[in-house]
């Protein structure tokens, strides 16, 4: 793998690869260098079989990311801007879209861009010191990277309006209560417990997993049919080989034996 300048890369013996968000100095925030670089890593990580998870978290003991990078981007003006939120939409779609599962394991501030970063990730898991806001309107801006979109998805429009209405931070507890977060652990239980989870993921039949995400996809994509893509992908993975071992290995009594075929 080729290096990094503000990411650590660092695949486990589960094909597990963990992207540390690594510019502590800034609590991670992410600059163009960084977001190019997200581009890159998750781009080879779907294409590359020993990849079979993707797990998203912050460098230091404060801050996931906290933000895109405000002295970068104080410098957008109306003809830079729009191209600047479009190039980030497009590289959190590439962990929406991924069809590994991809886990944010939220260390700490998860601000603005930070935040639609773990909204973009298919799991969210929670340090209890986690602080999670869409903090634009003190700029003077809005949410430019899915925000607006991904938060009123997975909080509804009313607690989604208060959070960026407000600039509020919310803690670990109230992400949970809302339903932003899947899960809140101790901090010094993050990386392993947010592990054991996609390790359970990653038991399970590989076509059917990349289906059910792409089919949950389909609800926010206006050009598609959801019902339609849910029928498709359904009729895909019937024909799978591995629908012939998942039901076997059930008549057997055994576990089953995913080949992703
Ligand atoms: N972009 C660029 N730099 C950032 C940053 C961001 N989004 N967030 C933090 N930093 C930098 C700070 O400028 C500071 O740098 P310095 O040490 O060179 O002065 C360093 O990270 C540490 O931050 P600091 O503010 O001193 O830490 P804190 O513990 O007092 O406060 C926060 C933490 C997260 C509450 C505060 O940094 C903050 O509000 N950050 C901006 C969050 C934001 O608005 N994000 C959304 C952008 S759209």
């Amino acid at each position: 793998m080729t290096a990094y300048e503000n990411l650590l890369l660092d695949r486990d013996a589960d094909g597990i690869l963990t992207i540390t968000f690594n510019r502590v100095t800034a609590l991670n925030a992410l600059n163009k260098v960084t977001l190019e670089e997200l581009a890159r890593a998750v781009g080879e990580a779907t294409a590359d079989p020993a990849v079979r998870a993707l797990l998203l978290t912050g460098a230091g003991p404060k801050a996931f990311v906290a933000g895109a990078d405000i002295a970068e981007f104080s410098l957008l003006d109306d003809s830079t801007a729009q191209t600047f939120a479009r190039r980030g939409q497009y590289v959190l779609s590439l962990l929406e879209n991924c069809p590994k599962p991809t886990l944010a394991a939220v260390n700490g501030f998860a601000l603005g861009g930070g935040c639609e970063l773990a909204m973009a990730c298919h799991l969210r898991v929670a340090a209890e010191n986690a602080r999670f806001g869409q903090p634009e309107v003190n700029l003077g801006i809005i949410p430019g990277y899915g925000g607006t979109q991904r938060l009123t998805q997975l909080v509804g429009k009313g607690r989604a309006l208060e959070l960026m209405l407000t600039a509020d931070m919310v803690n670990a507890a109230d992400a949970l209560r809302y339903g932003l977060v899947n899960h809140v652990v101790a901090p010094e239980q993050l990386i392993e417990f947010s592990k054991t989870l996609l390790k359970k993921i990653l038991t399970k039949a590989p076509l059917a997993v990349r289906h059910v995400i792409d089919s949950v996809n389909a609800v926010a994509d206006e050009k598609r049919d959801g019902y339609a893509a849910e029928a498709e992908n359904f009729a895909y993975c019937c024909a799978s080989e591995d629908f012939v071992e998942g039901p076997k290995a059930f008549l057997e009594k055994r576990p089953a034996h995913f080949t992703g075929k």
